[in-house]
């Protein structure tokens, strides 16, 4: 974890809040790839994960924004109400589960709401590397779109559309319109509501591989009322753990003294992920890809389980 200043805050708008971050300690943060993010440990003791948004080479900062949520548990609410330029705060180290496919001969990026955070870093990092890229940026209206004026003066402001005021009944249209010339070398990363990326996956998926269309979810998956079979999970240093129905992994494991890192414990941000050495999971999370799923060979120990009587994980 790493000890930081807040050294400025600008309101994006009424609901969105950026935040600019340097060490405490005054030393250059490392560089990161565009889409990842960090967890940040606000005033309430809770811990969320935010994408960085500033140019992935800037490592004098990071940038983050927040939107604060109507439904907060604490986290958005406690960072927009709480924190002032100078208080410190503590994050961790940048993780990317939502990073730009180095094969892709194009790339498409679809943002909705404050999706637009991930897919910024993208946009900066594609245009510093003269790779061809497209960001769609769609919004209720201008002023509850944040970084309107920054996006509309960036050096690849050429490259981006705004769509402001689509209704939902309409989005699948404009996202076709939008991906109508997406060959084979096109990728797609798309991030905002739920509902959103689900439209913008159907409509890609008709003319790309389902590989080539990338999701950042920032959201559990539903609940699931299935509290699931007792399994055993069994640890590279040959220890067994018996994991009983509603109960986690990683709760077995720190019964018996084992700590597993972890951060949200909902599945998302991908801390607790394992490598799975035999046994097949049955994965409950939102934070492995579906390709990462089909393998088989990770699990996230805060949520998922297991479809086999017996897991075997490398700690
Ligand atoms: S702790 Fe976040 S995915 Fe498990």
């Amino acid at each position: 974890m790493i000890t930081v200043t807040v050294s400025e805050i600008t309101a994006e708008t009424a609901a969105v809040k950026c935040f600019r971050l340097c060490r405490s300690d005054g030393r250059p943060f490392a560089p990161y790839e565009a889409g990842a993010h960090v967890d940040v440990l606000g005033p309430s003791g809770i811990t969320r994960q935010y994408s960085l948004c500033g140019p992935p080479g800037e490592t004098g900062s990071y940038v983050i924004a927040v939107k604060r949520e109507e439904c907060s548990r604490g986290g958005s609410a406690a960072l927009h109400d709480q924190v002032r330029v100078g208080h410190q705060l503590t994050i961790g180290e940048p993780r990317n589960l939502f990073a730009l496919d180095p094969a892709a001969a194009r790339h498409v990026l679809v943002a909705a709401g404050i999706g637009i955070t991930p897919l910024l870093s993208m946009a900066y990092a594609l245009h510093h590397t003269g790779s061809p890229f497209r960001l769609h940026y769609f919004a209720t209206d201008r002023q509850q779109a944040a970084f309107v004026p920054l996006l509309e003066n960036a050096d690849f402001a050429a490259d981006v559309t705004f769509h402001f005021g689509v209704g939902r009944s309409e989005q699948p249209e404009v996202l076709a319109a939008a991906l109508a010339d997406a060959d084979t070398g096109t990728h797609v990363y798309t991030c905002g509501p739920k509902e959103f990326m689900h439209r913008v996956v159907d409509v890609a998926t008709r003319a790309l591989p389902e590989d080539h269309v990338h999701v950042e979810h920032f959201q559990p998956l539903e609940p699931t009322a299935d509290a699931g079979e007792e399994f055993e999970v069994e640890l590279d240093t040959g220890e067994v753990f018996r994991v009983p129905p509603g109960r986690s992994i990683v709760e077995v494991l720190a019964e018996g003294g084992i700590e597993v890192d972890t951060s949200c414990r909902e599945g998302i941000c991908g801390t607790c992920v394992l490598p799975v050495l035999d046994g097949v999971p049955e994965h409950r999370d939102n934070c492995l890809t579906r390709k990462e799923k089909a393998a088989g060979d990770q699990i996230a120990t805060c949520v998922s389980r297991a479809r086999t009587p017996r897991l075997v994980l490398e700690l």
